[in-house]
């Protein structure tokens, strides 16, 4: 790991204008920079840049953060591998948290083997480019296939001398180790003997999503029956067949920008496909899909078109894998190539233009496609159709996301010419086995986390969950929007002026001798963070969303140690959700610059004069609605009450009269 020293390093030097400007061209604006967002095709700018509060925010996605998450989101690398970016940029000389040895042993070990593979990729590539063998056998292959030298580069393809030991000498004679060697596959030991597992055989180098070498796949170049014509590195610690997509680190920034991703079965599918222009194309290997290697796709995108060759024994193998996608939330559509054609054939017999029309005009929702495959095999015996249904509303009860579920279940009513009724039936039944498995709200709700609002959780009823299941209605959705518009408010107020102090006022009731109430106004200073924390402890109040809850107990601990918020620990946050969340209340405060309307400065005094107000009313505001929680849950149709809690509903009732005198509202 990398030590939290180094960490707050590369924080503090890296200038997220610059990050940015050298993937985006920016412009200044204000105090602030602008320019195209790099994750659409815009025509005007939305995308913005704070160099003061160091953060970036996306108007035209919603996205927004630091430099680490611009580096996530653009480069989709992981937390670390970004941290290692900026430290490379920054000249900043990375320290690993303490280890144990076993843990160094460990990470040295998977570093030699990644070294290695990097070696052995650059030497069948430069063997293939330079050589008079390489050129004859491995190249000629390439060119054969048609495959440009662009291509080629593209994806660094080599060659294997087919001598028995010529890789792995050269290897050994630069100073790898025998040991990285074996343990990646590329050299096969056996007593005292070495041989180069790829011999005579082109390779794809196989990469991860951030371009490092995990693997390579062989293809023989003879017609030879008895070896296989493919053939990979075995698993090891850096190669997991299961957690990769070949072509991932070619395609990953045409997904994100088409947002869909095409999924093929082959090396050579890929690599045509690119060719003609397409590239947002993977391929799972060959080998059925595996919830990981979709995962690595939902970083993307949400959407994903399967690719099927024309041979129909395929297709139904493979169609029961795609059940994971649904699983995931994500969305499916379905091409099927015409009868003999694969993609790669598809895409050599024609132009880029005719490919790219197929694509779109072959493309079908998958329920749907598997409802007409299914129901022609079904031939209308009805026992079979009855297999069919189960089949076809397993795949629905995949889906995460009940409104969705729905309009399947509608389409597949008219399609199968079945009620709705017995179709949504069996999908109630189905649900709760897996609900009653699983006993907790689908896991995929949480993937797709809008930083603006509470994670779908806090729509989601317990006592309603099963119905809700099946009509697919957010439940309570209102009853919380009230709440979570408030607790984003009192945060926001906390992240942009909690450090002010200000001038507040108190009402203080006091009783004069004839027993009478009279009122008096005191005025105090204070810190906007303290007021808040005050009024909150008063009434005990937490936060239903839990990231607010969050933040909202780390800042009261920073008021605690030093008096004052840090903001930028927020924006920083290893947690990305919270990172997320503040950057985008502290770039909202922007957006009216990306028009240049009005002038900083007024605004700013004006928020500054509203400000007790604001805070005041956000505050009743929120008692406000408690109490009327309360009061609800008192309020039991037809029960007798006590006079006990007559008297407590009744001062519950003045408490809230008075509230909403103080906020000059009728209630
Ligand atoms: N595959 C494999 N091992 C094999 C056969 C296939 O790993 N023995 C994988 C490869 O990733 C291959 C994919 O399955 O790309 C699809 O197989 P296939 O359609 O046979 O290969 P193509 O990609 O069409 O290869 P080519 O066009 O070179 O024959
Ligand atoms: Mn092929």
């Amino acid at each position: 790991m990398i030590s939290r020293s180094t960490i707050d390093r590369i924080f503090e030097s890296a200038r997220v204008e610059e990050v940015i400007g050298e993937f985006v061209q920016l412009k200044k604006a204000g105090s602030n920079f602008k320019g195209l967002s790099p994750f659409t095709d815009e025509k005007s700018p939305s995308f913005m840049v704070s160099p003061v509060k160091q953060i970036w925010k996306d108007f035209s996605t919603g996205k927004g953060g630091n430099s680490v998450s611009f580096l996530m989101e653009h480069e989709h690398f992981s937390y670390p591998e970004a941290l290692k970016w900026l430290a490379k940029k920054y000249n900043i000389e990375i320290e690993e948290t303490e280890q144990s040895d076993e843990q160094k042993e460990q990470t040295n070990e998977r570093e030699s083997m990644f070294l290695v593979s990097n070696f052995a990729k650059d030497y069948f590539h430069n063997l293939m480019l330079n050589t008079n063998q390489g050129k004859a056998i491995g190249l000629s292959y390439f060119k054969e296939r048609g495959f440009t030298d662009e291509t080629i580069e593209k994806f660094q393809l080599g060659y294997c001398l087919d001598e028995w030991d010529n890789f792995t000498k050269a290897a050994l004679a630069k100073g790898y180790d025998l040991k990285y060697l074996a343990s990646t596959g590329l050299s096969i030991v056996k007593e005292n003997k070495q041989f180069d597992r790829f011999k005579g055989r082109v390779l794809f180098p196989i990469q991860s999503m951030s371009g490092r070498i995990l693997g390579f796949g062989g293809r023989i170049l003879t017609a030879d029956k008895k070896a296989a014509k493919y053939l990979n590195s075995p698993e090891s610690d850096i190669y997991h067949k299961s957690k990769i997509l070949y072509g991932i680190y070619q395609a990953k920034k045409e997904i994100a920008r088409q947002d869909n991703c095409f999924l093929v079965e082959g090396y050579t599918d890929v690599i045509s496909f690119n060719q003609s222009g397409v590239e947002n194309v993977v391929a799972s290997s060959g080998t059925a899909l595996t919830s990981d290697q979709i995962r690595l796709v939902n970083r993307l995108t949400k959407n994903i078109t399967v690719l099927f060759d024309g041979d129909a024994a395929g297709i139904r193998a493979s169609i029961r894998g795609i059940d994971l996608i649904l699983e995931q939330g994500m969305n499916v559509k379905v091409v099927q190539f015409p009868d003999g054609e694969d993609p790669d054939s598809f895409a050599k017999s024609h132009t880029s233009a005719e490919l790219k029309e197929y694509l779109e005009t072959a493309a079908q929702d998958f329920i749907n496609f598997k409802v007409s495959l299914l129901l022609k095999d079904s031939n209308n015996d009805p026992i079979k159709k009855a297999t069919v249904i189960r089949d076809i509303v397993t795949s629905i009860s995949k889906i995460p996301d009940g409104i969705q579920r729905e309009v399947y279940v509608q389409e597949c009513s008219r399609i199968m010419d079945i009620s709705e009724r017995v179709l949504f039936s069996e999908l109630a039944q189905l649900l709760k086995k897996e609900a009653s498995q699983r006993n907790k709200p689908s896991s995929s709700y949480s993937n797709n986390v809008d930083p603006n609002q509470p994670p779908a959780e806090y729509f989601y009823d317990q006592e309603q969950a099963s119905m809700e299941l099946v009509k697919g209605t957010q439940v309570a959705s209102q009853k919380i929007d009230q709440l979570s518009i408030l607790e984003n408010e009192i945060i926001k107020i906390l992240l942009l002026y909690g450090n002010e102090e200000i001038d507040f006022s108190e009402e203080l009731s006091n009783t004069d001798e004839d027993g009478k109430e009279t009122f008096s106004n005191r005025k105090y200073q204070n810190l906007v963070s303290a007021e808040i924390y005050l009024h909150l402890q008063e009434d005990e109040i937490e936060f239903t969303n839990p990231l607010f809850q969050e933040i909202y107990t780390e800042m009261i601990h920073q008021l605690n140690q030093s008096e004052k918020l840090e903001i930028d620990k927020f924006v920083n946050n290893n947690n990305t959700d919270i990172a997320s969340i503040v950057t985008s209340i502290l770039m909202d405060e922007e957006k009216y610059q990306l028009s240049n309307w009005g002038s900083k400065s007024i605004e700013v005094k004006s928020a500054l004069e509203v400000l007790p107000k604001a805070v005041s009313d956000v505050i009743y505001n929120l008692r406000r609605i408690l109490i009327d929680r309360l009061v609800n849950e008192f309020l039991v149709q037809g029960k007798e009450y006590t006079n006990e809690e007559k008297e407590e509903i009744m001062s519950y009732n003045s408490l809230r009269i008075r509230l909403s005198e103080k906020l000059k509202r009728v209630v």
